[in-house]
């Protein structure tokens, strides 16, 4: 009977322990962060690059050392009464088996009574948990950051009252900027009272957090918060750690394919996970792998997910941001307010294509880079390549010369 073997290149969910490449300075240094209550670190970087990963590794690693560490997830919450809720479980699902009364005692600290909270049963057949609910009112709809400011102080008075300490992790926090305005100053307000608390924020939205902590004037964390930029994982590192992981599966991987799996799936963390774990899925019964596997793994992922980029490109507000991003996905490093250019591909007066660029940027379509501009998902650059291309005749680069190029 064959053999079932596991893909090791997984996607979908944080990459923990042996699934984690690389990282180590990164998870060391938030859970040092995590356990120092007068310090604030800031995590930031574009989406798919690892941060979540790395909190909630630096988050296991605390809780082995005997730290409690909180994440929360932003991500996925729609109100600030959300958020709350989601902190208050949080908390409580780290310290409540600790803690006598924790639920009650908590929600005893908010001065208003919207919070309650009740037991749930578990979807998973387990135990009920206690979760929070906040009931909205039409006094919290004008001021939302109060709700956050008593939640955060009801935590922090509540480790005082235990004489305890804790790790918060805010993941994408900005995201909280949509609902509560001058967030920022918020935070600072908050950082600079608790003492019980080390928090770390993580974010991704470059133009929301550069204006917090940029500008001594608007910016609220300005010189705030020790910033951790979280860039590509070097090649160099992770490469190897590719071909590790295939090898212990039985299947050879060599270098040079893992360096094409790179080059192919550009700079973002998920992007080569993904193409990797294709390329395996694709080549685990023969045992190895080859850089033309590489190439045909991406031409089939995108296949595959052609109606999603489909229905973004018929999104997309006009034809005009439709040509904009052909130009961009044939030549990042193209002038698009050139005269010639803006004539040729009929985009319109300048002022219009900078509208759009924009417009394309804040949509996550595309990502201002040195020198240039570049599509945001490589699989989604590679379907314009190939469906959108000849219109404007340029011709549909072939991948495996992409990832040949990898090798020298
Ligand atoms: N260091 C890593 N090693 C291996 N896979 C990783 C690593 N970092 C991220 N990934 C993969 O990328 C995916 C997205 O990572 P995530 O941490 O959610 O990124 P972000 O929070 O920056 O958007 C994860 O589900 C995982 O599959
Ligand atoms: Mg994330």
């Amino acid at each position: 009977m064959a053999r079932i073997v596991k893909n090791p290149f997984i996607i979908g969910h944080p990459a923990r322990g042996v699934d984690l490449a690389d990282r180590v300075d990164e998870v060391a240094r938030i859970q040092k962060a995590l356990a120092d209550t007068s310090g604030r670190l800031l995590v930031y970087g574009e989406r798919r690059l690892g941060k979540s990963s790395v909190v909630g590794e630096a988050a296991v690693q605390a809780r082995i050392a005997k730290r409690p560490v909180v994440v929360v997830d932003l991500a996925k919450v729609t109100s600030v009464e959300g958020a709350a809720q989601a902190i208050l479980d949080g908390v409580n699902k780290e310290m409540g088996r600790r803690w006598k009364n924790l639920a009650s005692s908590l929600v005893a600290r908010f001065r208003s009574s919207r919070v309650q909270f009740g037991a749930q049963p578990d979807l998973a057949g387990g135990a009920p948990t206690v979760t929070f609910s906040i009931v909205p009112s039409a006094e919290a709809e004008k001021a939302p950051g109060t709700l956050l400011t008593e939640t955060l102080d009801a935590v922090e008075t509540e480790l005082g009252a235990r004489d305890a300490e804790l790790g918060l992790v805010l993941d994408e926090f900005q995201r909280l900027a949509q609902w509560v305005p001058e967030l920022d100053w918020l935070l600072k307000g908050v950082f600079d009272s608790h003492r019980r608390v080390a928090y770390v924020l993580s974010g991704s939205e470059r133009s929301v957090i550069d204006a917090m902590i940029d500008s001594k004037r608007t910016g609220g964390l300005y010189k705030m918060v020790d910033v951790m930029p979280v860039g590509p994982i070097p090649a160099d590192l992770f490469a190897p750690w590719i071909v590790d992981r295939a090898a212990s599966t039985g299947v050879a991987f060599d270098l040079d394919v893992a360096c094409a799996v790179i080059a192919v799936a550009g700079p973002r963390t998920r992007d080569i996970v993904q193409l990797a774990r294709r390329v395996w899925d694709a080549t685990h019964m023969a045992g190895h792998a080859t850089v033309s596997d590489v190439a045909a793994g991406m031409d089939d992922l995108t296949r595959e997910q052609s109606a999603h980029h489909q229905a973004t490109w018929h999104r997309l507000k006009s034809d005009a941001h439709r040509r904009m991003l052909t130009l961009i996905a044939a030549n990042p490093a193209i002038e698009l307010t050139g005269t010639a250019t803006l004539r040729r591909y009929r985009l319109g007066a300048k002022s219009t294509v900078n509208r759009i660029l924009k417009s394309l940027i804040t949509d996550e379509h595309v990502v201002a880079v040195s020198g240039g501009h570049n599509v945001d998902d490589p699989f989604f650059q590679r379907w314009i390549e190939v469906n959108t291309f000849k219109e404007f005749g340029f011709a549909t680069p072939a991948l495996t010369d992409r990832a040949q190029a990898a090798t020298k």
